[in-house]
């Protein structure tokens, strides 16, 4: 078994990575979990993996009950949070009870975010079944459902008890899912880890093959980062903005595109957009620029999409929440391995790192 501990002093917790549920109930018993449990999950996962994950603790002793919702970042609201909330009170529990959110990050945000308000917060375990989730959203403790046209705009910061990595589930995952979470991966090598990035560059095959023990050791090192930022700076009051990096562009695009680019294939643009920006300034060496064009192309990011009203993108772009101070925070990459915050980027900095990751379309 491999495993990684997240040390937040009283609100420590441990990230498994295996390559099945099996050992999910001694996990379970090791954080002492109450008898008294609510599965989240979503409509999809529900059949792949719900249905056998829910049986499985019964069988070993656990009143558990389930909670399904309509797959889709659509369903991240507050009315599916109160559903969650109202099946935690037929099921009758209390203080004590545990929910169990086991899917993507709409899974995981939602039944975090449910968690942190129910009885004025309860104990909740990650199970992340999409390569976002497993990479990114189950660790760190930040929990959200969208909101009045705004992404994560109510949420709040509520640390898991412990986060259950099955790999295998990537292999039911679609393509166009992994890539999004490669986004994530990637992104983690380029802020902290030139070593990671190097391993990315030169496992492609395994990892693309979704060869187990590779997942493991790419999902172990992926984690460790996060978990690393995420100690330094639990709420984000700094250090932790490093893992906005292709974020301030990307989810501008994402928006700009309607949300028919998934999110991690906007942050690869984002991640485009903004090394071009470092490139330009003469802070990221040119070599690194190539390296990290060449290992989204591997991934099979799009490298390209059609921003034909840029103004509309810088427009969206002063409506993200990460603007501070009337001013926009970008994370920039200094080399592989390393990036800087500076809120000093111009607008005809943004204009030329849109016009980079433009087709000139007109979708
Ligand atoms: P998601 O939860 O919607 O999952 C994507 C799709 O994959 C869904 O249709 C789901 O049913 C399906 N799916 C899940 N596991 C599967 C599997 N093993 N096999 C087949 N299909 C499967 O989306 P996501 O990409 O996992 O997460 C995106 C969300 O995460 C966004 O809401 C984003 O805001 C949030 N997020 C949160 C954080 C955080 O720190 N909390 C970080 C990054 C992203
Ligand atoms: N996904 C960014 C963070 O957890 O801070």
């Amino acid at each position: 078994m491999e495993q990684l501990h997240l040390d937040l002093g009283e609100k420590a917790y441990d990230i498994i990575f295996e390559q099945d549920f099996a050992r999910l109930p001694d996990c379970l018993v090791a954080i002492q979990a109450p008898q008294k449990l609510l599965l989240v999950t979503d409509s999809t996962v529900d059949g792949l993996y719900g249905r056998a994950v829910l049986k499985m603790l019964r069988q070993n002793g656990y009143d558990t009950a389930g909670f399904v919702f309509p797959a889709g970042e659509a369903q991240k609201q507050m009315q599916t949070v109160l559903d969650i909330c109202e099946a935690c009170i037929a099921h009758q529990m209390d203080r004590n009870s545990m929910i169990i959110a086991l899917g993507g990050g709409v899974a995981g945000d939602m039944a975090g975010f449910a968690a942190a308000i129910y009885m004025r917060g309860i104990r909740y375990v990650q199970v992340p079944t999409t390569l976002l989730s497993q990479s990114d959203s189950s660790v760190g403790g930040k929990t959200a459902i969208d909101f009045a046209d705004g992404k994560n705009i109510l949420g709040a910061f509520h640390q898991p008890k412990l986060v259950y990595i099955n790999v295998s589930t990537l292999k039911t995952l679609p393509n166009r899912e992994f890539i999004s979470g490669m986004g994530e991966v990637i992104k983690h090598g380029i802020i902290r880890d030139a070593s990671f990035f190097a391993y990315l560059e030169q496992n492609h095959d395994a990892i693309a093959a979704l060869e187990p023990k590779t997942l493991i050791s790419m999902a172990k090192t992926n984690c460790g980062i996060k978990a690393e930022v995420v100690m330094q700076d639990e709420f984000e009051n700094g250090l932790r903005s490093i893992l906005n990096f292709g974020h301030t562009i990307g989810h501008a695009v994402e928006s700009y595109k309607g949300y028919t680019l998934s999110h991690g294939e906007c942050v690869g643009l984002g991640m485009l957009a903004a090394s071009w920006i470092a490139r330009g300034r003469g802070l990221l060496p040119n070599a690194d620029f190539t390296r990290i064009l060449a290992v989204l192309s591997m991934y099979g990011f799009p490298m390209k999409t059609a921003l034909n009203d840029k103004n509309r993108v810088l427009d969206l772009m002063q409506k993200d929440k990460k603007k501070a101070e009337g001013k926009l925070k970008f994370i920039l990459p200094a080399s592989i391995g390393t990036v800087i915050q500076t809120r000093d980027v111009t607008t005809a900095e943004i204009l030329g790192a849109l016009e980079f990751i433009s087709l000139g379309g007109t979708v």
